[in-house]
């Protein structure tokens, strides 16, 4: 184990409300970061938990006529079962009822008060429930409603403890400006700076009208401010102010949170450790929302996604990655079911799938279905290289956080590998026994491609890596064994027996599209039942048999050919969307099913007369051929 260390934290969450898909927004990142650093060997702590006291869960226990911890229990336990179903791997799961963090709260309550940085006084504010926060009314939207919730805020007149907050501004924001990395992205750092700019208030601390919260220890009547309670929970959790883990990962290393409650954790949790005397985390990272496409989530509005019916339908793994790189990490991002579908698509399923059942496949055919030798060539240096670019881009995008550019970076190898699969054309090296060589390199090439992607995975994903190993041969072996193991180039033993497999992440079908979605759900409303035919109408479709007599690539189309046929006596000229399942070569002389009364069209540049029939299932495609040898030209009906 290395000597460097992980502290990461999420926020804990209200379990006032089960979560939507927006906050597991904040854990799933949080997961990937610790799940990289434990790769790396570092000695890595991740917290979360639940923020249990306060007026905002006092009421909705009590609208649900329940007491506040019977209520708070079962969206405990709900949370809870939502991150073993997302694999999340936290070290310690805090509760603020939990005796451990009430003493050291009031511990360190006491010990705030006892050197004067809390008093007393008389205190009248504007309140919202939703936030637990008081507001100025220039900050109010008309004069009385919560800029955040477009509520009604509440005023309070209570006797109340205050915590001096303008004593340490000058401080912290030195420290601000002393240390770049403190606030992350740069925007919430300015952000941030202004706003301490403006001078800060002293924070009303202690609450009298209502029980739900953690005594002030020397005078009871008052309850401690639950921002404080919560905030705390980050050292309490380890053992503040001396135990073991305390001594071993405070200062924490990242406090990862949401955008909206970064002026807690950048001002005000700040300044409590520093009047405690106690040294400040090293990075506060903000990052930006998941919106929907009408705007933000929430429950009044009606439009939250169930996590549980979005990974019950697609799979963990897509749904990880789809929130890790459908938002560029510190920016806002917009979730739609069309978008996850779109990005399983094109990068799970097409990209990085195909990739895999296309290697396994010319292995098991060209190779005996065993790995080749490798043999580095002048050639295929190119590709290496970049992998080796793409780990180190990989270490870099993480040392920042930056999830979603680390994704991209993988990406790039992917691709790169699915070209070199089209230049390369194994297939037409296969042909020649002089190219035996050259296609031992280039199928030993994908596939330590393909090796070196999964463990680059591991991170963000919890299923796949494993997949792509045992396809690979590799099933005995784990691919989460770590990062100096596993990530670089030319790993992977020759001789391993590929064992290909389902598909990785078989197409999903965007029957739905997003008009479909009904708002609150995130499933598809009923679809219409498919109209029915006539025969009639079945027989206005001209189909015939035509045999292929010539195949080519179209320049700049990956996916499409030119084929030329013959029906009958006649000749034609389709384009074929079927490049990525068959070669040229092998086309030539096959009869297939053409409907030869579809209107022409010009694509790519390209006269189309008409379309073949081919069967797909997920990145799987087969053309329909006649069972029998039977003329060209004859009617199919
Ligand atoms: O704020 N997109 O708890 P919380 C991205 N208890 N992130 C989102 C989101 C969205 N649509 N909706 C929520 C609290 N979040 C306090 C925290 S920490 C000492 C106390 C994020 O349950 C939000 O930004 O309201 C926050 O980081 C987290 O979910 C918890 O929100
Ligand atoms: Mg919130």
């Amino acid at each position: 184990m290395s000597s460097e260390r992980f502290y990461i934290t999420t926020p804990i969450y209200y379990p006032s409300n089960k979560l939507h898909i927006g906050h597991t927004y904040t854990t799933v990142a949080a997961d990937a970061l610790a799940r990289y650093h434990r790769l790396r060997g570092h000695d890595t702590w991740f917290l979360t938990g639940t923020d249990e006291h306060g007026q905002k869960i006092e009421r909705a226990a009590r609208a649900a006529g329940k007491e506040p911890l019977e209520f708070i229990d079962e969206i405990v336990a709900w949370i809870k079962e939502l991150w073993q179903v997302l694999h999340i791997t936290y070290d310690d799961f805090i509760r603020t009822t939990e005796p451990r963090h009430e003493r050291r709260v009031q511990a360190m309550f006491q010990q705030l008060y006892d050197q004067g940085d809390i008093y007393k006084a008389e205190y009248e504010g504007l309140y919202c429930t939703q936030c637990e926060a008081f507001y100025t009314e220039t900050q109010l939207k008309d004069g009385n409603r919560c800029p955040d919730h477009d509520v009604p805020v509440e005023k309070l007149r209570e006797e109340s403890y205050f915590f001096r907050l303008s004593r340490y501004a000058d401080r912290l924001l030195k420290h601000i400006e002393a240390t770049p990395d403190f606030i992350q992205p740069a925007s919430r750092r300015n952000e941030v700076i202004s706003f301490i700019q403006q001078g800060l208030e002293d924070l009303c601390v202690s609450r009298t009208s209502f029980r739900w919260g953690i005594p002030v220890p020397f005078d009871p009547k008052h309850v401690i401010y639950v921002w404080i309670d919560a905030l705390a929970n980050y050292a309490t959790a380890v053992g503040y102010p001396d135990g073991e883990l305390y001594r071993r990962f405070w200062p924490a290393d990242v406090h990862l949170i949401g955008k909206d409650i970064l002026r807690f954790h950048a001002i005000i949790w700040p300044i409590i450790l520093m009047a405690l005397g106690q040294p400040l985390p090293r990075q506060v990272y903000g990052h930006g929302w998941v919106l929907l496409e009408g705007g933000k989530m929430s429950k009044a509005k009606g439009n939250v996604i169930d996590p549980f019916t979005l990974i019950d339908k697609y799979g963990v793994d897509a749904v990880r990655y789809f929130l890790l790189r459908e938002v560029p990490f510190g920016a806002d991002g917009v979730y739609s079911e069309h978008a996850l579908i779109n990005r399983t698509n094109v990068d799970l399923a097409n990209d990085l799938g195909n990739l895999l059942s296309r290697t396994t496949a010319m292995i098991e055919r060209f190779a005996a279905g065993r790995v080749p030798e490798r043999s580095p060539e002048a050639d295929d240096a190119e590709l290496a290289g970049l992998a080796g670019e793409v780990v180190h881009e990989v270490e870099d995008h993480l040392s920042r956080s930056e999830l979603s550019s680390a994704l991209t970076s993988i990406w790039k190898l992917v691709g790169r590998a699915n070209k070199y699969i089209d230049e390369t054309a194994p297939w037409n090296l296969a042909r020649s026994q002089a190219d035996r060589d050259r296609l031992a390199a280039v199928l030993y090439n994908l596939a330590e491609t393909l090796r070196l992607v999964a463990v680059l995975l591991t991170p963000f994903m919890v299923l796949a890596p494993e997949k792509i190993y045992a396809q690979l041969g590799l099933a005995a072996e784990d691919p989460r064994a770590g990062w100096a193991v596993g990530a670089r180039w030319g790993v992977l033993r020759s001789g391993v027996r590929v064992d290909r497999g389902e598909p990785l992440f078989p197409r999903i079908e965007d029957e739905a599209g997003d008009a479909a979605v009904a708002p609150g759900t995130g499933t598809p409303v009923a679809q219409p039942q498919p109209e029915l035919l006539s025969i009639e109408e079945f027989k206005r479709l001209d189909l015939r048999v035509a045999e292929i007599t010539s195949a080519e690539r179209i320049a700049g189309a990956d996916k499409l050919l030119t084929l030329s046929l013959r029906v009958g006596d006649e000749s034609r000229q389709i384009v074929s969307g079927i490049a990525k399942h068959y070669s040229p070569e092998e086309l030539v002389g096959k009869r297939i099913i053409l409907v030869a009364n579809l209107k022409p069209a010009r694509i790519r540049g390209v006269d189309s007369a008409g379309m073949l029939l081919a069967a797909s299932d997920g990145d799987q495609l087969a053309l329909v051929i006649p069972e029998r040898e039977i003329r060209s030209g004859a009617r199919v009906k």
